[in-house]
């Protein structure tokens, strides 16, 4: 089955097909079906944000649609940036929006610098169907960049299991422990429990 991702990030879109593909699953970002769905994330929680997405372009699209919703929570921050990480401060980029992590962090210690990336991941068909996930993955909060690879925050987001950051990690590596690979993963046995392969 093909699945349409509502978004317009390429990261997600590998880190999804990845995982989806070994289901037989095909993930397509909407530019490559002709559309553009703008949606406003108006949820409280991630798992709100997740569906409102997927319904938007499903009906959009006509086609089964699958989104993330997914971010940051800082303990030390009341678990900000949370559902505002792409918009954290009205910042532009995700370098502007990790400096202002840092610097809203400057003064908690390390051993309050604990946090997790949490996705929600929520598929909407266009037959009323609704398959949903969530995953996390927990990490501290370094004081400075290490690492050029990822996006977000990965870069300032050290795995303690990996011991690295998840800009330091290769792809596979990312997956196998990350938010979004645990919620896929978890995603995978809610499609399968659905009968829907
Ligand atoms: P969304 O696209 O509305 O789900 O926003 C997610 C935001 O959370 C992104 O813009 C990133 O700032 C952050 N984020 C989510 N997942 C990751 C990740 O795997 N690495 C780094 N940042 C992430």
């Amino acid at each position: 089955m093909k699945l349409v991702l509502a978004s317009k990030n390429q990261h997600k879109l590998v880190e999804l097909q990845t995982i989806l593909g070994q289901m037989g699953l095909e993930v397509v970002l909407e530019s490559e079906i002709g559309i553009d769905v703008d949606v406003e994330e108006t949820g409280v929680t991630f798992a709100e944000n997740a569906m409102l997405k997927a319904k938007a372009v499903m009906e959009a699209s006509g086609m089964a649609a699958i989104a993330d919703d997914s971010g940051l929570m800082v303990d030390a921050l009341n678990g900000e940036p949370g559902v505002y990480s792409a918009r954290y401060g009205g910042r532009e980029t995700d370098l502007d929006r990790t400096m202002l992590l840092l610097e809203n962090m400057k003064d908690v210690p390390e051993e309050k610098r604990t946090g997790r990336f949490v996705s929600a991941i929520a598929c909407a068909l266009p037959d009323g169907r609704e398959v949903t996930a969530e995953g996390v993955c927990e990490g501290t909060i370094l004081f400075e960049l290490r690492g050029n690879g990822g996006f977000g925050y990965d870069p300032v987001f050290y795995v303690p299991v990996l011991g690295k950051t998840f800009a330091e990690a290769g792809a596979e590596e990312k997956n196998a422990i990350s938010h979004r690979g645990n919620a896929l993963r978890e995603f995978c046995k809610a499609w399968k429990e659905s009968g829907l392969c």
